[in-house]
């Protein structure tokens, strides 16, 4: 049964059946977008003050931009390495990696490229778009992991070859593999949540479906309604930081709640 979306003062005032179903879950996982890194200082991609408003994704996200400028390309992942290293996981992120130990399988599928999941503590991530902290040689396919940013433009191949992010672009198919893992986890799960996603990207927007599909339940947190909000079980529109820490305290921490997680509305 779909229940009503809830936002305003009344947006944690979630129904006691949801809660109960998630408490009595055993499979669970959680879909991430860009929203989830706001409150880190990482910018989204959709809507104002968005990346892509700002750059074209033609240049700097497609293969054939790589091939035209990969000089261009890697300066724009240079740049977005250098912010994401500033950035620290939010209690958003850390709330999902503490949400782990409380599921028999519990599965992080992310859509960003950041690296927030594994700095916070998760250990099960399916990085569904790749990774900026990684390398890919297209021709020979050796892979080189960083732990900061490039320092040389372009980065080459021991064979020569100019290296690329390794990460997916606008037309390029997710690893088999990834893509088989994620439609796994997300098609046995009894519920998912989906933090901080406009959901118009494929394959990842189809990932809830499965999960609904198969008789799961979806939970969502924006901090506006979505393409997923008329599907989704429950909807709500506060910002990811606050909303998923209180909402995980109600579930895993009933007695705590009232005395140790006020709910104060920010507006
Ligand atoms: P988008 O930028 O499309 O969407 C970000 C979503 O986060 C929006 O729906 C916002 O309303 C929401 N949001 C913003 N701040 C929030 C906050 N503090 N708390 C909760 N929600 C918040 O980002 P994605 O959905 O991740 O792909 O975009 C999907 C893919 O499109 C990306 O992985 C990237 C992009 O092009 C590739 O580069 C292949």
């Amino acid at each position: 049964m779909r229940m009503p979306c809830v936002s305003g003062e009344d947006r944690y005032a979630v129904p006691e059946a949801i809660i109960k179903r998630i408490r009595q879950s055993k499979r669970a996982s959680v879909l991430t977008g860009a929203g989830i890194s706001a409150e880190s200082g990482i910018p989204t991609f959709r809507g104002a003050g968005g990346i892509w408003e700002k750059y074209d994704y033609r240049k700097l996200a497609t293969m054939q931009g790589f091939r035209e400028d990969p000089g261009l390309v890697w300066e724009w992942y240079q740049l977005r390495q250098r912010e994401m290293k500033k950035a620290k996981p939010n209690p958003a992120h850390e709330t999902i990696a503490e949400m782990e130990a409380h599921f028999e399988r519990f599965a992080v599928l992310t859509q960003n490229i950041d690296g927030m999941h594994k700095l916070a503590g998760s250990r099960n991530v399916i990085e569904l778009h790749g990774s900026i902290w990684r390398m890919r040689c297209p021709r020979d396919g050796t892979i080189i992991t960083l732990d900061a940013p490039v320092n040389e433009i372009p980065p080459l191949c021991q064979c020569g070859s100019i290296l690329r992010p390794d990460v997916v672009w606008f037309g390029e198919p997710l690893p088999s593999e990834v893509a088989e893992a994620a439609s796994k986890a997300a098609a046995e799960s009894e519920v998912m949540f989906v933090v901080g996603t406009s959901a118009v990207v494929y394959p990842a927007a189809a990932l809830p479906i499965l999960t609904k599909n198969s008789g799961g339940l979806v939970v969502e947190i924006n901090t506006e309604p979505t393409d997923l909000s008329s599907y989704a079980d429950l909807s709500i529109f506060a910002r990811a930081g606050e909303a998923l820490p209180a909402l995980w305290h109600k579930i895993a921490y009933p007695e705590r709640f009232m005395t140790e997680h006020p709910i104060i509305p920010n507006r």
